[in-house]
């Protein structure tokens, strides 16, 4: 467990992380449901461990406090909104989140989407009041987009759910829902397109017109896709260095992330820079690594949510693929390479080291 010290220094940044935040999205012109769901999940707790390691970063590089809040904030919004859509039935389903009932089991589907919609933004409106000059704002702006997007924690979260149920179209012609439009329906639209404008295209191909609808995910989904045919080149087998690309896209990105803006609000050299991305990425995959690992073993008071989702709903996960020991044995390397990486910050990197070993001992 982390040392008195840790536990002291991680709280007091906590706090002063939740009173920013609480500032951050008090008295917006939104409305009032809109904002109750934002704040709903965002004050709700939670380790605010990427804040945490922002501002670390920051630290470590000789920064200003005040010049790494904006960021702090920002990475705290875009992992919030990346946990509200987590967990939406579409995405992994859970009914608990941060010891309460998820946003969607609360305000419903709709405004759970828009919450997290709301959030994302608002990351990025949080970083436009960094008072750096434009050059850093502008790299904090690009070093958040490039880890919550595509290339980081959205791609991760579409290969995490593709490793659980298949793979998801790549073209329109292999779309998995088509029949939730009647064939009446479909035909009506066709004509009036084509009746309003003469070279509109209306594809819709005619293999989809055999799938059935409602079907979300496991099995069914499986089926679907042998109905469509053609859809997968990726490897049947799940392997390691796949499961290991999902957790550093999925996780690892905004963890690195953190740690980039972090150095970067603190003008950081650029080898400093490398060596905290680099750091960023171990504790990362770890990270993701002791999550999969508390899902099997962890405490649903603890956790704030429920333990076991992994295996009902058939995830790719560390300990579903190596077991346990495997997992915990991986999870430790990683934290020592993280260490190791942190050595040329000498005594001031002592933080870090430690909020690395509390990432793979941690109960929570
Ligand atoms: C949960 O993140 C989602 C993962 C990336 C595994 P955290 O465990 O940091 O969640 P909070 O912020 O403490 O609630
Ligand atoms: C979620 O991973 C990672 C995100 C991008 C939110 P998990 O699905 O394993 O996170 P938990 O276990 O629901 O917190
Ligand atoms: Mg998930
Ligand atoms: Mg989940
Ligand atoms: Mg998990």
């Amino acid at each position: 467990m982390a040392s008195e010290a840790l536990q002291q220094r991680i709280a007091g940044l906590r706090k002063q992380v939740e009173a920013e935040l609480s500032r951050s999205v008090r008295s917006r012109p939104w409305p009032a449901s809109l904002q109750s769901a934002v704040d709903y999940s965002l004050m709700a707790g939670g380790k605010r461990l990427r804040p945490v390691l922002v501002l670390l970063a920051n630290e470590v590089c000789g920064g200003r406090l005040e010049d790494a809040w904006p960021a702090a904030c920002a990475i705290e919004m875009i992992h919030t909104y990346s946990l509200i859509h987590d967990d939406l039935p579409a995405m992994d389903n859970d009914d608990y989140r941060r010891g309460r009932l998820t946003n969607h089991r609360v305000y419903g589907e709709a405004l759970a989407i828009l919450a997290g919609d709301a959030l994302l933004t608002l990351a990025f409106e949080k970083l436009g009041e960094t008072e750096l000059g434009v050059d850093i704002q502008a790299d904090l702006m690009r070093v958040l987009a490039v880890a919550a997007g595509g290339g980081g924690m959205v791609g991760g979260q579409v290969l995490d759910l593709e490793a659980e149920r298949g793979p998801f179209p790549t073209s329109p012609e292999q779309s998995l829902s088509p029949s939730a439009v009647s064939e009446e329906s479909r035909r009506a639209t066709e004509n009036t397109l084509k009746g309003g404008c003469s070279d509109a295209q209306v594809a819709v191909p005619d293999q989809r017109q055999n799938l059935p609808s409602g079907e979300q995910s496991g099995g069914p989904l499986r089926k679907k896709l042998e109905i469509v045919g053609n859809v997968s080149s990726r490897t049947a087998v799940p392997n390691v260095e796949e499961l290991n690309r999902i957790h550093r896209m999925k996780t690892g990105a905004l963890i690195a992330a953190s740690l980039e803006m972090g150095a970067t609000s603190a003008r950081a050299t650029r080898e400093q820079r490398k060596q905290l991305v680099h750091y960023g990425h171990c504790i990362g995959l770890a990270f993701q690594i002791a999550d999969d690992v508390l899902d099997v073993t962890g405490d649903a008071v603890k956790l704030g949510k429920t333990p076991g989702r992994d295996v009902d709903l058939g995830k790719l996960t560390y300990p579903a693929l190596l077991g346990l020991d495997s997992s915990r044995q991986k999870a430790m390397e990683l934290v020592q390479e993280a260490c190791d990486t942190l050595k040329c910050f000498g005594e001031r990197g002592h933080w870090l080291e430690e909020l690395a070993r509390f990432i793979v001992e941690r109960d929570h």
